[in-house]
This record gives structure tokens, sequence and C-alpha cells, in this order.
């Protein structure tokens, strides 16, 4: 559907390019800094639409996309951002029918990533050792359609993990190190082991509990220096992000 309807999420750009997600509904106004639009002047209209405020000014209206509306979710914890996702994924092998295990949940952004690509024949089974992690997950993930795709599990992946025969283990927990024995387990030969981690240190500890059984070790840190694009004016931002995580990555093989 390209036309925006009642229930429609959208993805609002204002002038000053802020970003909200909202939702279309009749008879409502969206309200932000910047002054609001009525909902009525943008149902039967396109994705892509230009709307104007009552301050005169002009905002794009667009259809969301997956990435937009995890960067919307609440933040219960540190979450895992777009640049890491991408390279997450590259490196993980997955696509549809794949098998994952995922641990913690958190605030499911990467649980929720996984499952649009693993779907419709794969499975995430994500792990947490919070309820109501569990719980929120479960919720964000009804409401993306991707529930069928989940495993949602309490538990400690340092005490156990259930699965086997996976195809990638992906930890982003303070200790992972401590479920590098329990990941070898549970993975497929070959399969791939992936773990964020926002210190050096708790790299330096993963890479040395991988050192038996895994090969092809990597680590690697994405920094995104976004490119403000203007004739005459083209230059890096002033501002960016200057730190997420590492992300350590290793292959499934034979043990000495
Ligand atoms: C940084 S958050 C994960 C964020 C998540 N990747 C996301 O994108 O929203 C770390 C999570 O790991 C969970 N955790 C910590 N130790 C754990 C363990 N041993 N087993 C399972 N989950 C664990 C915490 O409760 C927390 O929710």
């Amino acid at each position: 559907v390209s036309q925006i309807e009642p229930g429609s999420k959208l993805l609002i750009i204002t002038e000053k390019r802020k970003r909200y997600l909202v939702t279309a509904e009749p008879a409502k106004r969206f309200h932000c800094s910047e002054g609001f639009v009525e909902m009525d002047q943008l149902l039967g209209k396109e994705y892509g639409c230009v709307a104007r405020s009552n301050t005169g000014s002009l905002w794009t209206v667009h259809r969301p996309s997956l990435a937009d509306i995890l960067m919307h979710f609440p933040r219960l914890t540190q979450i895992v951002y777009p640049k890491d996702l991408g390279q997450i994924l590259v490196h993980s092998g997955l696509g549809p029918g794949g098998r994952v295990l995922e641990a913690g949940t958190g605030s499911a952004v990467l649980t929720c990533f996984l499952a649009h690509f693993v779907r419709p024949s794969g499975k995430v089974y994500s792990y947490d050792i919070r309820s109501d992690y569990i719980e929120n997950a479960d919720k964000r993930l009804i409401d993306l359609g991707l529930r069928e795709y989940v495993e949602l599990k309490l538990g400690d992946v340092t005490q156990n993990i259930d699965e086997t025969m996976l195809d990638a283990v992906i930890l982003d927990l303070p200790e992972p190190w401590r479920a590098v024995a329990n990941a070898w387990q549970a993975l497929l030969p070959s399969g791939r082991f992936l773990s964020l981690s926002p210190t050096v240190e708790q790299v330096v500890e993963t890479v040395e509990a991988l050192s038996n059984g895994f090969s092809d070790i990597g680590c690697v840190e994405l920094l995104q220096r976004n490119i403000r694009a203007r004739r005459g004016m083209t230059r890096p931002e002033f501002i960016m992000r200057g730190h997420t995580a590492y992300l350590v990555t290793a292959r499934k093989s034979e043990k000495s």
C-alpha cells in the first residue's frame, strides 16, 4: 500500500530534520516542538508527501523502515545501532531459514532485526535473565508481526543453551567469554560466533576464550562519519557517535 490510511505508521521528518514515528489517526493532530500538522491532511496521500505545518514549515512523511522503527523502541538497555546491525548480518551469514541464538534480549532491537531476516522458515532463540525484558520483547515482536519467528527464553546462557546445530550465536552481554563453551556446543560445525562488547577488556577475555575450538577470529570497530553534503560546504558533521561496541567474530572449528 503506498497510500496513508488510518493506522499507518509514519516517519515524519521536520524542516529541522527531527524524526518522529507516529501512527496516522483521523481527526488527530501530530504535535512537536516545531508546531503541528492535522492528520486528516495526510490520510489518502502517498508516502513521501510533504505536509505543511501550522507554522508554514514543510515536513516530509515517509514509510518507516525496520531500522527507523527499531531506533524508536523504548531503550530499556543499551541497544545495537544500525551501523553495527548491518555488519552483524554480514558476518553471521544469516538469511531466510537461519537458526540463531541471541543473548541478551535487552530492548529487543537485535531480536526483531534477526527475526526479520531469518523468516519465514528460520528461528531466533533469544535468551535473557530478566523476565521484564522478555515481556517487553514479546510486545515488540507482536507489534511488528514477527512473534512466530522467535522463541523467547528466560535463562542464563553462561549456564545453559538448550539448542544445538545452530547457524550462529550472537552475544551482547557483559561477560560473553563465560558463554563461549556453551556456544561451541550449540553451533553447527563451522557455525558463526559473534559478540558485541563496549570495552577492550571484554574483547581480550572473549578472544582468549575462543582460542580453543574457534578459528578465523577477528575484531572490528565501525565508526560512522556523517557528511553534510551541500555544494561548496561539504564536510564531515561536527558531532558524531564516538563509540558503540567492538564486534568479535569467529567460526567454530575442531578442538585441539
Ligand atoms: C546490552 S543488553 C542487550 C541489548 C540488545 N542486544 C538489544 O539490541 O536491544 C544486555 C542484556 O543481556 C542480559 N544478560 C546479561 N547477562 C546474561 C546472561 N548470562 N544470559 C542471558 N542474558 C544476559 C541483560 O539482562 C541485558 O538485557
